[in-house]
């Protein structure tokens, strides 16, 4: 691991160095090449084991959800059974019609569509039409085909490989022994919101992978909390990086508090009380997770959220107020499915209530303002003006996960990959 921590009051942060990354332009072609997006596809996304998210959104016996994933071509099944999380492609052993039709659900047996067949959510073939007439025929041998799937502290992960070359465990490395018990608060209750965006999938990662863009694009939302005149560009105070995977700490303004005019933010704010408007749960229940190690590992008081980042493309943001994860799905080269889901209690009163539909619209602000910018970007890129980019030392998460995803796209096998 390296532990880097920044000093955002000294004339420059050394984040990048700490990091052991270069610091030259970086090049635009894996953001706009169709030959590096195969690349990527293969290398990386069907190589890496791929977080699919919480495993409270399954938590009953018989619960499951199916995720499209466009770059592989495939529809993945994840189910509760008595046993444990299970995933399979969604495709049925007869002349393969898809099996699930919604998005989710409850059920113990799963029935296609087309000519019947029956399987159990632990993908056996219980049932089959006119069995007798079929040659030869085994329905132990016709299950629903098993797609690895393992979790490791309430996440679901799934990899496309047949045989993954690696564990879970040693994919995760150091950073699966730290971040260790950590308990997620409201992690079976969520807000998700969907967008389809003309941009690469890095582009839209990039725009959530650095706080330099604070003061820029967030001025009325979240520039005086996440920025102040000690931090005026939003630097980061901390950050660390685990083989592929990283997070840094952002800076939250200590001083803050909703100015005289923003009556219903004073309002909730009263409550709240965590400096941070991007709150939805109280601190009360946030309070064991805020004292883990591995959540603002330096205790600076100038605080507000950890964006760490398990590779390729998936990152969860715990604050103060709660946690929340994004998915940057790639769908082709400029397109991406783009799925952020917010965890917040069951409102138990109306109070609460009326807080919590704040905090979503502020969201709602705050996210159009993130994705603002990024289909234009793209649009830049594609012209083929610059072949480079320049980043800035609070941008290094972007530099980080380019550098992996080059070494990712060049290695042979995982292994050399993650060495
Ligand atoms: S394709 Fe599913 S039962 Fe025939
Ligand atoms: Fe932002």
């Amino acid at each position: 691991m390296n532990d880097q921590v920044a000093d955002f009051r000294a004339e420059k942060t050394n984040l990048t160095e700490l990091a052991g990354l270069g610091k030259g332009p970086v090049s635009l072609e894996p953001y706009r090449s169709q030959e590096w997006f195969e690349k990527e596809v293969e290398q990386v996304f069907k190589r890496a084991w791929l977080c699919l998210g919480r495993e409270e959104r399954i938590g009953n016996p018989g619960d499951y959800f199916v995720q499209t994933i466009e770059v592989a071509k495939a529809e993945i099944l994840v189910t509760r059974t008595r046993e444990g999380v299970r995933a399979f492609h969604n495709v049925c052993s007869h002349r393969s019609n898809k099996v699930v039709l919604d998005r989710g659900g409850n059920a113990s047996r799963f029935v296609c569509r087309y000519h019947n067949w029956t399987y159990k959510n632990d993908g056996a073939l219980i049932g089959v039409p006119d069995e007798k007439n079929f040659f030869d025929f085994d329905k132990k041998r016709c299950g629903l085909t098993k797609v690895a799937c393992e979790t490791w502290e309430g996440w679901i992960f799934i990899n496309l490989q047949p045989v993954p070359e690696v564990s879970l465990t040693e994919f995760l490395g150091d950073f699966g022994q730290i971040y260790t018990g950590i308990p997620y608060p409201h992690s079976d209750k969520s807000i998700l919101f969907v967008s389809h965006l003309k941009a690469n999938w890095k582009v839209i990662a990039d725009a959530f992978a650095e706080t330099y863009h604070i003061p820029a694009i967030h001025p009325e939302t979240i520039g005086s909390t996440f920025a102040s005149n000690e931090n005026p560009f939003a630097r980061p105070i901390s950050a660390q990086t685990w083989g592929p995977h990283r997070s840094v700490s952002t800076y939250g303004n200590p001083e803050y508090v909703p100015p005289i005019g923003s009556q219903v933010e004073r309002l909730f704010y009263s409550n709240i009380a965590t400096g941070n408007v991007l709150s939805a749960a109280s601190l009360e229940d946030t309070e064991v997770f805020l004292k883990h190690p591995a959540i603002n590992p330096t205790k600076s008081g100038s605080w507000a959220v950890d964006v760490t980042w398990l590779f390729p493309h998936f990152q969860f943001d715990v604050s103060p107020g709660g946690f929340w994860t994004h998915h940057f799905w790639p769908v082709s080269v400029n397109e991406t499915r783009w799925e952020a889901r917010f965890h917040i209690p069951d409102a138990p009163d109306v109070w609460s209530r009326l807080q919590q539909e704040h905090y979503i619209a502020r969201l709602g602000e705050i996210l159009l303002e993130d994705v603002g910018n990024t289909e234009r970007t793209q649009e830049g890129i594609n012209s083929g003006a610059k072949e480079h980019m320049v980043l800035q030392d609070g941008e290094v998460m972007i530099r980080h996960s380019l550098h992996q995803l080059e070494k990712w796209v060049h290695a042979e096998t995982v292994r050399e990959a993650l060495a």
